[in-house]
């Protein structure tokens, strides 16, 4: 075997041993939504524009026990959904969870993600979750996922950031040399794990960031041994991370948590440190960002494969002009008070409520305004606060 299949088969075990996630069924379509997910919401969070068509196709890379499998097929009511993986136990919950839920425009196939090639066709949308840090070899993994995104696509990837995951690091070592010849024994590492945080001295450290951070989750022991005993962990910083993007040959649009990108919330009292970080590139500002504030625990991200045309409103015409519509991704409309695409509470002026209620997916921005008061500058608000879809015409 060569070191890459040694290593699959490894991940392999430890997800039949603990499928991941360990989300329960339910009988019915899964609460609320990640607006990562949903192919309207992303789409226009990158390009400031609804797209083109909905009849797409989604590919799940890694999609575990299928969590975020269920959430694509229910949040894209047109969409057909492929979801792949290496681990069979992991598959079959997937393949069930999905049945009991009624998402039925999905398949499975228990492949790797080195072989995606093998699936026909080009996907819209891929999502990789969780996934590529566990690879062997994640560039030769992103590139065969690049390889079958099609013109105009998104690929949304998360992966492990190394300055959050100190910690996990220093425990995932510990585990691994108390296991000496037992490592590759899941159910062993997980014992020996959790009797290492049953002995640690309170203000220990390593005890200090499970019990603050991580502990909720890893009552269950899927989630435990996901942290602490997996054999194959690649974890990244921004320089690395952008090694990884560029080897994809596919453009980066931007992080899917923002607001963590934000050099004001760190250097805002300082208006001087702003205007010379102004000079940095934004690989530079990402960089000073997470060095100042290492808690990055992750990465999310949005990756593109050109053209990917991008719209930015800023000619009073065209926004004018623009059909407009609610953004799928809110809850509690129609109030004042409510929560946006990501569940952050937005508080509305009557004049912007009325105008999201008149928002029907037929009217143009300047059809709704000839009945109601509202400036230009504050639909753009609104865009920007991702509540509404635009859509030239
Ligand atoms: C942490 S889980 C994430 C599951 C899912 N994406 C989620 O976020 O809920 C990682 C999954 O990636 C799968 N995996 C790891 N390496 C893989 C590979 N080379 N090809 C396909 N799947 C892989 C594992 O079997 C596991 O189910």
């Amino acid at each position: 075997m060569s070191d890459s299949q040694t290593i699959s088969a490894a991940v392999a075990k430890l997800y039949n041993t603990y499928p991941f996630p360990p989300e329960p069924l339910l009988d019915e379509p899964p609460p609320g939504y990640n607006w990562r997910w949903n192919w309207l919401a992303a789409y226009s969070f990158c390009t400031g524009q609804k797209p083109q068509k909905q009849d797409i196709r989604i590919l799940d890379a890694g999609c575990g026990t299928g969590v975020g499998t269920e959430y694509l097929v229910h949040l894209n009511p047109e969409a057909s959904v492929v979801g792949i993986d290496l681990s069979a136990n992991a598959l079959e919950i997937a393949q069930e969870r999905c049945k009991r839920s009624g998402a039925n425009r999905v398949e499975f196939h228990h492949l790797s993600l080195y072989d995606v090639e093998q699936l026909p066709g080009e996907f819209d949308f891929i999502n990789c979750v969780g996934v590529l840090h566990h690879l062997s070899d994640p560039i030769r993994g992103i590139q065969a996922l690049a390889k079958k995104l099609a013109p105009g696509g998104l690929m949304h990837i998360f992966v492990y950031g190394e300055l959050g995951r100190w910690e996990i690091q220093l425990m995932q070592k510990a585990i691994a040399l108390l296991q000496g010849d037992k490592r590759g024994d899941y159910r062993d590492g997980v014992q020996v794990g959790r009797q290492i945080f049953a002995s640690l001295p309170e203000k220990n450290r390593i005890l200090k960031r499970e019990t603050e951070r991580w502990s909720l989750e890893n009552q269950r022991d899927e989630c435990f041994a996901d942290m602490y005993v997996h054999p194959q962990e690649i974890d990244y910083n921004i320089e690395t991370l952008f090694e990884l993007i560029d080897a994809s040959g596919l453009d980066f649009v931007g992080f899917s948590n923002p607001s963590f990108w934000q050099i004001d919330r760190l250097l805002g009292k300082a208006p001087e440190l702003i205007e010379r970080a102004k000079g940095l590139g934004d690989r530079a500002s990402y960089r000073l960002i997470e060095l100042l504030d290492p808690e990055v625990t992750h990465y999310e991200f949005f990756l593109s494969r050109p053209p990917l045309p991008k719209v930015d409103w800023s000619a009073d015409n065209a926004l004018l002009a623009a059909i407009c519509e609610r953004n799928p991704c809110m809850d509690g409309f129609p109030s004042q008070c409510l929560f946006n695409y990501d569940y952050q509470i937005v508080n509305l002026s009557p004049d912007e409520l009325e105008f999201l209620q008149r928002c029907d997916g037929r009217s143009t921005v300047g059809e709704i305004l000839a009945n109601q008061e509202l400036e230009l500058d504050e639909v753009r608000g609104l865009l920007k606060q991702q509540l509404i879809l635009l859509t030239s015409r």
